[in-house]
């Protein structure tokens, strides 16, 4: 059943505090080294869909509380190529320290080269540098209903290719390599997917999309040039579309804060500036359903 993201159910209980008018709410009043009750996790579900993000501060989670936390929303994946907790695969490890800049400074939605990408991430901060190593998140609804009309007409029926193997190549090593792309083809997404609980479009194309999959040129057309590049400018345009700043809120982590984003409906950046302190999160990921 669709949900009203403004209907009654959506208002909380809770304490919460609008980080932008965009996109993000700060969440008090719960401890989340406990159990959460049913009622508390509709409640953290319904203001998931209202504001896509939502940031938890001073919860300071073991890597088993975590988990259990993100088990209440879903069951969770297994990342095939990032480090993970040596006691839970589904607990990534992310972020830089002296030897190597963390790498997650790309506008990405996770896991999206999956057939089945994630419905939510929830991301815990281990250790913070001194400064920076904030993290970017962009409001894809947004960024889809302020296309101009021109732009949404095109997009019916456009598909666009999401592939791991660009963006992890250099981490797989040769022998590996054919084996991964066994398990995980590249996959095709609607351009514009709907959110399955809100029924909301969505702008759905990111760092993971190499290629529009069906583009048909319908302006002046000579061959394959106007085709390759007319595909070409109109992804550009639509990736960069998550870089506007209205869409966008910028969260400054400390140690124990916790941030659980929509991935249907978000987009998300951590900047990397702060080479060569350290930064050390982990992630849980939600397995959602394929976009359509
Ligand atoms: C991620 O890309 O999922 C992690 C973002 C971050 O480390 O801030």
């Amino acid at each position: 059943m669709m949900q009203d993201v403004d209907s009654p159910i959506a208002a909380s209980r809770l304490d919460t505090k609008i980080m932008s008018p965009a996109i993000g709410v700060e969440v008090a009043g719960l401890d989340l080294t406990q159990p959460l009750e049913d009622s508390q996790v509709q409640e953290l579900r319904s203001l998931l869909l209202k504001h896509q993000l939502l940031v938890f501060r001073d919860q300071a989670l073991s890597s088993a509380q975590h988990i259990a936390f993100a088990r209440r929303f879903g069951e969770l994946e297994v990342h095939p190529v990032f480090p993970h907790d040596p006691d839970y695969p589904e607990l990534v490890l992310l972020g830089g320290d002296s030897t190597q800049p963390g790498r997650e400074n790309l506008y990405h939605s996770d896991v999206s080269w999956r057939a089945e990408p994630s419905m939510g991430s929830i991301l815990r901060c281990i250790e913070c540098p001194p400064a920076g190593g904030d993290t970017i998140w962009c409001n894809m609804v947004l960024a889809y209903e302020n296309l101009p009309h021109h732009i949404k007409d095109v997009l019916h029926e456009l598909e666009a290719v999401h592939d791991l193997l660009p963006g992890f190549i250099d981490r797989i090593s040769e022998e590996e390599r054919a084996a991964i792309r066994e398990r995980f083809p590249a996959q095709t997404h609607p351009v514009v997917r709907t959110h399955p609980e809100t029924g909301q479009r969505i702008l759905y194309v990111s760092s993971w999309t190499t290629h529009l999959a069906n583009y048909i040129e319908t302006g002046f057309f000579r061959g394959m040039p106007e085709l390759q590049s007319g595909a070409h400018w109109l992804l550009q345009y639509l990736v960069d579309q998550a870089r506007h700043p209205e869409y966008q809120v910028r969260l400054k982590w400390q140690p124990h804060t916790l941030a659980f984003w929509d991935n249907r409906s978000t987009q998300h950046y951590a900047v990397q500036d702060y080479f060569p302190s350290p930064r050390k999160m982990a992630r849980a990921t939600i397995i959602g359903d394929r976009p359509y």
